[in-house]
């Protein structure tokens, strides 16, 4: 089973308008939701590629009940700790001509208490799971801490780990030795505030994470290339050229791809093509984190792989 962790997960509605008028009342001619969340969509894509998983983190509120009911709806298992505050919700408008605009509110506080109760609920899925996912941002200061502490105690089990976040919460957890470390570009330079220039600046980046006992470092850069490495080899992947509807997700997507990929004990380089081609399978849909195994298994032969030396 793979666990996944989401901090600060939202409730996404998407609003369907003609044309957004400031100032001015419309009419929605449709609505959706949706979870969001980073690690939310992690479990989406794996439970769409058919592989055992379930999804902690944070959630309160009437907004965390209407979640746990359309996370049941989607057949995605859940294992949230419930907070005191509220979680949060997200509004996109979407008009006639494409035209996308979000307003995304301010997530709730966590308090000590909440975050030590998370460590506790992983601890527990922790022997029952071969990988931990820890996805996205934190809601508050004192939930800082809480990936750097899954991370640690799943390594002292020997369960493998992704960090996928940034900022302090990332820095906080790279002492704990995470298996891999996933970034895109602006948060890597952002966290770590190094600019990557050039392929020397990520060779760089690499020698210092992978120094400090990472398995696996990714920086994604969108439609760009994707630079990964172990203490092995590195590598500069340029993903497929696609028509892009919404990249939302696509790295959530590719870090459920890798697992799929681990999960039938490929070999590393196999790992990354199919998450690269999975990430790129998002990216092609308004869909979030819900591509078909068929259509990455298409998409891989489109991603081109050079060893980096
Ligand atoms: N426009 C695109 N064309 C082709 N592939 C894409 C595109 N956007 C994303 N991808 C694929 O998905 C991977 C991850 O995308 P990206 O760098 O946007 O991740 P991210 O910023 O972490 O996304 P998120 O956090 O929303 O999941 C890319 O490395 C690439 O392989
Ligand atoms: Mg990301």
């Amino acid at each position: 089973m793979i666990t996944t962790v989401t901090l600060n997960p939202m409730l996404d509605k998407t609003v369907y308008v003609d044309r957004i008028q400031r100032g001015d009342v419309q009419r929605a001619s449709k609505i959706e939701m949706a979870v969001g969340g980073k690690g939310v969509n992690v479990s989406r894509q794996l439970t769409k590629l058919g592989i055992e998983n379930v999804a902690t983190g944070f959630i309160g509120g009437e907004v965390g009940t209407l979640i746990e009911r359309l996370l049941n709806e989607e057949h995605i298992a859940q294992d949230f700790i419930r907070v005191a505050g509220m979680t949060r919700e997200g509004v996109t408008y979407r008009e006639g001509d494409g035209t996308v605009t979000a307003v995304f509110e301010p997530p709730h506080r966590v308090t000590h208490q909440e975050a030590a109760q998370l460590v506790e609920r992983v601890n527990a899925l922790i022997p029952r799971s071969s990988w931990i996912v820890c996805s996205g941002s934190s809601p508050s200061p004192e939930a800082d801490d809480v990936f750097a502490a899954i991370v640690k105690q799943a390594t002292e089990q020997s369960v493998k780990t992704v960090v996928d976040s940034y900022g302090l919460v990332c820095r906080n957890a790279v002492p704990s030795k995470p298996t891999i470390l996933k970034l895109n570009k602006d948060e890597y330079e952002q966290t770590f505030g190094k600019k990557l220039l050039e392929q020397r600046d990520y060779h760089n980046a690499f020698d210092e994470l992978l120094g400090q006992g990472i398995f696996c470092c990714i920086v994604t850069d969108g439609s760009r290339a994707v630079y990964a490495a172990t203490n092995t080899q590195r590598w500069k992947i340029t993903p497929p050229s696609i028509n892009a509807v919404n990249p939302t997700g696509s790295g959530d997507s590719m870090i459920a791809g890798m697992l799929y990929g681990y999960a039938h004990d490929w070999d590393q380089e196999d790992v990354l093509r199919f998450g690269v081609a999975a990430g790129a399978c998002n990216a092609q849909r308004w869909e979030v984190a819900n591509s078909s195994l068929e259509n990455i298994l298409a998409m891989q032969s489109h991603v081109s792989i050079d060893t980096l030396t």
